[in-house]
């Protein structure tokens, strides 16, 4: 099975959050499972600086006019064959991905990722005479002009190639003005309610949803969550008229990036039969933050996009009643300013039970979840969610708010689910500061009893998290969608 993975980040190489590594880690496990994967990106500079013999496949020309090169080479980072679009007028800026340095989105992003698309609908008409998909798979709203394009061409006699998107996270949609509906090269029949209009402006997120021939998010909860008014961000009509060809696939880890028992970025290995590292991870990291240093202090980790989305003004809420049960809180994030503001004036008056790191910065997110006792995820919503999985491998029990995947992934350490040997963190029902708190207390009261604690931490560091599950389903997917 031939696939084209499209997407606009890709782990170790351009990474925002969760879609990268969720890129990063999928072709491998689809090659695994008998696939045969390429990817397409953006010629982001480290996307380029990556890639090995890369020969300018073709030159073509953007719906707007616009000359462009196609290359294609392999990616040393992921051994994957990639298509890169070379645009550095288009990709190649200070600032971010999507953003400038300043924070505001570039005025042209409505052009950069409709590219994106509208080379991935080249590829699935045969613009590389060796190698022709069978499935272009896309990811999220940059890459969600693909299944329009490929259904306008289809409709005009060409090759007949599935169309997978995935929708990692419906809050983000890549809603544009009308008049930049021109640049794109669609037939004005796509501008319509049945198309990717949306109250008067031209939604990409949409034009996913609409088009493609099967949709899928990234867990079974969020699948359902999504057809709800509460969670449909305006789209719930539309992904509820389309039930019948979305499904969710949940996320998985990729195990040889996060693994503690050679994981390279965290300065004890430890694993399950010898658990003796994580103590020595988590006394280095105390001592390295300024924290007392205090193996009966329970350590709270976050590593989080500082958004609206992540509920971490529970977390500022509940940090007196945390310290004082005589918990400790790491934390490394990056985003709001008034989030980043709020958690630096807390490190700065307790020190020596809290610490806030603002930035980005991959190997120190490592070591937290090596260190820390308890990973905190008490998000409003959340689609599947990572790092509440690479807590469970590491050893550092998930609190979650029960949403999306976390209500996949996680079981509360309740009596009952205690007794039957299933619990593998804490779970809030309800997003308030009263649910946070009494999360917090169970955490605190297992952590007393340590003997029970540990065998909780032993069933969460077992839990099969691989990404071979995912991989059948999506090739299952796939034969399923180039069968209709
Ligand atoms: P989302 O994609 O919504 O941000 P996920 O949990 O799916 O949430 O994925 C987040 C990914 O980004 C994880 O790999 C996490 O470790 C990483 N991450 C988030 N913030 C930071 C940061 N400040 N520094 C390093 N890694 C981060
Ligand atoms: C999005 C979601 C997150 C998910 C990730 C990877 O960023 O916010 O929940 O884990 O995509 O699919």
């Amino acid at each position: 099975m031939k696939v084209l993975q499209v997407s606009a980040e890709i782990f170790p190489l351009l990474k925002t959050g969760g879609l990268a590594d969720v890129a990063g880690a999928l072709p491998a496990a689809l090659n695994a499972a008998g696939g045969e994967v390429r990817v397409l990106l953006p010629g982001f500079a480290p996307i380029l600086a990556d890639l090995q013999g890369p020969e300018v496949l073709t030159e073509l020309t953007a719906p707007w006019g616009e000359r462009v090169s196609l290359r294609c080479g392999r990616l040393a980072a992921l051994g994957t064959v990639a298509y890169v679009i070379d645009a550095p007028q288009l990709y190649c800026r200070p600032g971010g991905p999507y953003e400038d340095q300043h924070r505001q989105p570039y005025r042209d992003n409505h052009r950069r990722f409709a590219l994106l698309g509208f080379v991935a609908a080249q590829l699935a008409r045969g613009l590389d005479v060796d190698w022709q998909p069978q499935v272009v798979h896309s990811h999220d709203w940059h890459a969600a002009l693909a299944p329009a394009y490929m259904a306008f061409s289809r409709a005009a006699q060409g090759p007949d190639v599935a169309s997978i998107f995935t929708v990692h996270n419906l809050a983000y949609q890549g809603v544009f003005a009308a008049h930049d509906f021109a640049d794109l090269g669609l037939p004005q029949a796509a501008f319509s309610v049945d198309g990717l209009e949306y109250h008067g402006q031209i939604s990409f997120m949409k034009a996913g949803l609409f088009y493609a021939d099967r949709i899928t998010t990234v867990s079974p909860t969020y699948a359902r969550e999504i057809q709800t008014p509460e969670q449909g961000c305006g789209l719930d009509g539309l992904l509820r008229s389309r039930s019948d060809v979305l499904s969710g696939i949940l996320n998985a880890v990729d195990e040889s990036v996060w693994n503690p028992a050679v994981d390279r970025l965290i300065p004890f290995a430890y694993d399950v039969r010898k658990p003796a590292g994580k103590a020595r991870c988590k006394a280095a990291l105390q001592q390295t933050l300024g924290l007392a240093v205090q193996s009966d202090a329970l350590l709270f980790g976050v590593v989080s996009r500082l958004t609206e989305q992540k509920g971490l003004h529970l977390v500022l809420a509940g940090l007196d009643a945390m310290m004082a049960r005589g918990g400790q809180l790491v934390l490394l994030g990056t985003g709001e300013p008034a989030l980043e503001n709020a958690f630096r004036a807390r490190a700065a008056a307790h020190p020596e039970a809290l610490s806030v790191r603002i930035g980005y910065d991959e190997s120190f997110a490592h070591g937290i979840f090596a260190a820390s006792d308890v990973t905190l995820v008490p998000s409003r919503f959340e689609p599947c969610g990572l790092t509440q999985m690479y807590g469970l491998k590491y050893g550092s029990l998930p609190l979650v708010h029960r949403v999306g995947g976390l209500a996949d992934t996680v079981v509360d350490s309740s009596l009952e689910d205690l007794a039957e040997g299933l619990a593998n963190g804490f779970v809030l029902d309800v997003f308030t500061l009263d649910a946070f708190e009494r999360a917090m207390r169970r955490a605190f009261a297992l952590f007393a009893r340590r003997p029970e604690w540990n065998r909780v931490r032993v069933r969460a560091m077992r839990q099969a998290l691989g990404w071979e599950r995912a991989a059948a389903q999506y090739l299952a997917l796939y034969q399923d969608a180039c069968s209709a």
